[in-house]
């Protein structure tokens, strides 16, 4: 039976152009996505821009134009990477396109409807000369632990200590430096601490996919355990959602709440859904009937640090708004550079578009990457002597070599025709011919070829290889696929 799959990689914040942090999701999932489709399944494999929140807006405003206008210049600039890096996606959307302003606000009044929505006064601070509440990121003071000037006003990097906004002393609007007020206004909550999301995201998050696998990675689970966990002093726990923000926010507005808009995190995932709806409108599919059909399995690639929004936030809106669930969560770690987090400032990190103008194959990249992941969550490093030497050994020493050896072999003995033999090599050719990609299929392909032909030994040779690659490959064992084919 061909699967149905709606595949997606998280959607980069559209702020900045693509990292090769995101090249390695995007390939990770990429290779996984070309291997169903090989195997014949039906994959709609989607992303999009996060355009919204108020880092874009701000950094549009500095830029002097529309926060439209910025996103619109990032998003011009993720065209030569994905195609540059052979991804392939089915389409690329944006959250500020209408699909998904419709469909957040859908949801936010099913969830409404269903009980789970809050309205309540919160107090935060304001930037008198900016006339806007400020994120916790754009306020600034001294440590009240430890007294360090210009810490964040939400932790501390001299000593480490992690506190509220307004406990900082002296804070000042990072925005216009002006000394922030403290203003109350009304936001609106997702009540994650109903008993029923308790009841559900516990069922949820233990659950298997179709296949009895289970729907998230054990490391990811562990971490859940520990947001379930409420303490002695009844701390922890799930805690309603602050879902809204107000004028000024670059954001979708909230149905029949004026000034309101939905914090970017409650309308990025949706971005997922609005980007399949545009793919589907492109190909005349009618997404109602694809997502409420059973035999569908949506699967997302994201990285460990959005865990929480994936595996609580998003299938808790899902499911109260009376829609489909994920059915896999498929966590990664971080690619780090010579064991080092990436880092514009510092200058680490290699520039994907720079790899590209140098000449670079992007295949060399994505045999790396391949090489190195597995089904965990991992942080993998890039390190740019053991790539060359990679490069070098594997797929110039094993498998450029073993072809243009095998060439000049056919050539010389069977006038330039690979004729099957019962040697076991010629399987061995056969796999090194194919690149890490397509080698399922290639294998497939070759049955086929070789069907009729009186080499049982060989047939099972191949089948045993055919089957070992595909079952890693479905599990995500990128690296023991990657080995096998090299073998
Ligand atoms: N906009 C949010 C995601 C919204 S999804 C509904 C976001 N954007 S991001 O641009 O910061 O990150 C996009 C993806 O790239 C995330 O899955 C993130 O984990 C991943 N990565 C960011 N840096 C990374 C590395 N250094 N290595 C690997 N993946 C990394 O989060
Ligand atoms: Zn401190």
């Amino acid at each position: 039976m061909p699967r149905q799959l709606f595949v997606t990689t998280a959607l980069p914040y559209a702020n900045a152009r693509s990292h090769i942090g995101h090249v390695m999701e995007y390939t990770q999932a990429d290779i996984w996505v070309r291997f169903q489709r090989l195997m014949g399944h039906e994959v709609h494999f989607v992303c999009a821009d996060d355009a919204h929140g108020a880092p874009i807006m701000i950094a549009a405003e500095k830029a002097g134009i529309s926060p439209q206008d910025f996103v619109a210049q990032i998003a011009a600039s993720r065209k030569p990477i994905l195609d540059g890096f052979l991804i392939s996606f089915d389409h690329w959307h944006s959250t500020d396109a209408p699909e998904n302003h419709a469909l957040s606000q859908a949801i936010y009044r099913e969830l409404k409807a269903a009980g789970l929505i809050d309205i309540r006064p919160i107090e935060q601070f304001f930037d008198p000369a900016k006339g806007m509440f400020l994120p916790d990121r754009f306020i600034k003071g001294e440590c009240p632990r430890c007294g360090a000037k210009d810490q964040y006003g939400d932790n501390c990097e001299n000593c480490g200590a992690v506190y509220a906004p307004t406990e900082v002393k002296n804070p000042y609007s990072v925005l216009s430096g002006a000394t922030p007020e403290l203003r109350v206004s009304d936001h609106h909550f997702f009540r994650l601490s109903d008993p029923r999301c308790k009841d559900f995201l516990e069922r949820w998050t233990h659950g298997v996919d179709r296949d009895g696998r289970a729907r998230l990675q054990p490391e990811v689970l562990n971490k859940i355990k520990e947001w379930f966990t409420v303490d002695e002093e009844g701390k922890g726990g799930l805690g309603d959602w602050d879902i809204s923000r107000d004028a000024p926010y670059f954001g979708i507005e909230i149905p029949d709440a004026p000034g309101k808009y939905f914090y970017v995190w409650l309308d990025a995932p949706v971005g997922y859904l609005a980007s399949l709806a545009a793919h589907f409108a492109k190909t005349g599919k009618d997404m109602d009937a694809f997502l409420a059909d059973p035999a569908t399995e949506q699967v997302h690639f994201i990285g460990k640090d959005i865990t929480y929004f994936h595996t609580l936030f998003w299938p808790a809106m899902l499911h109260f708004s009376g829609r489909k669930t994920p059915d896999q969560v498929y966590v990664h770690g971080f690619l780090t550079v010579k064991e080092e987090k990436m880092s514009k400032s510092r200058g680490t990190g290699i520039d994907p578009g720079r790899y590209l103008e140098l000449g670079l194959e992007a295949e060399w990249l994505r045999y790396y990457l391949a090489a190195k992941l597995n089904d965990r969550v991992e942080d993998l490093d890039f390190n740019p002597e053991d790539f060359i030497s990679r490069v070098n050994s594997d797929l110039v020493g094993k498998y450029i070599n073993i072809a243009s050896r095998i060439s000049g072999f056919v050539h010389k003995h069977f006038a330039g025709q690979i004729l099957p033999s019962t040697d076991a090599q010629f399987a061995r050719i056969a796999v090194a011919e194919a690149t890490a990609g397509e080698i399922a299929k290639d294998l497939e392909y070759r049955f086929e070829a070789f069907s009729g032909l009186p080499s049982p030994i060989l047939m099972n040779t191949m089948r045993g290889w055919a089957d070992g690659i595909a079952g890693f490959y479905e599990g995500r064992e990128f690296g023991k696929a990657v080995r096998k084919i090299m073998e």
